[in-house]
């Protein structure tokens, strides 16, 4: 079933998450929900908060290598944890499926990223990723603390946003 999404600004996204201490048929139904979701908006990435769950589960499409001859493939992660490395890069055009207007700005992340996280059936899952699947990885597992991308750009860039959102509202809840 494809989910309604919570978007920005509600205040239900500043929300921190709660570990999952137990695999549920709910929980399981959910994360199949979320993948349908994730594909049916076109995103590469879903965390549980932004459907309204406020636990730590998130559905990625992720690419283990730069290869663009391999296709990414999509995971659903329990309780992950990023261990940050390398430089700070600019990821480009960064975007999400909670921030209207299909907003996007540039944001600096770390380049590189190891993940612990367990699967589905509680498997312990441990990679290491660099460039574009680390940045989307950093843009999910903030959503679990309540951060947005919109939380990592300039002011002046969030300002602006902002009016221009406002109007656009304006204009959506009026028509
Ligand atoms: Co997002």
């Amino acid at each position: 079933m494809v989910l309604d999404l919570v978007t920005y600004p509600d205040p239900r996204l500043k929300q921190t998450s709660a570990p999952i201490e137990e695999m549920t048929d709910e929980l399981r139904t959910l994360a199949a929900d979320m993948k349908e979701t994730m594909v049916a908006k076109r995103g590469v990435g879903l965390a549980a908060p932004q459907v309204g769950r406020f636990v730590r589960m998130l559905v990625v499409s992720l690419s283990e290598t730069s290869d663009s001859e391999i296709p990414p493939q999509e995971y659903v992660l329990v309780n992950p944890v990023l261990t940050l490395g390398g430089e700070e890069k600019c990821s480009k055009a960064e975007g999400c499926l909670s921030v209207p207007m299909n907003f996007r700005a540039d944001v600096m992340r770390k380049d590189l990223v190891t993940l612990d996280a367990l699967d589905l059936e509680g498997r312990p899952i441990h990679m290491d990723f660099h460039g574009y699947p680390a940045f989307v990885l950093q843009h999910e597992c903030d959503h679990l603390d309540g951060v947005l991308f919109l939380d990592r750009i300039s002011r002046i860039r969030r300002t602006l946003y902002d009016g221009r959102l406002k109007k656009w509202l304006a204009r959506k809840d009026g028509a």
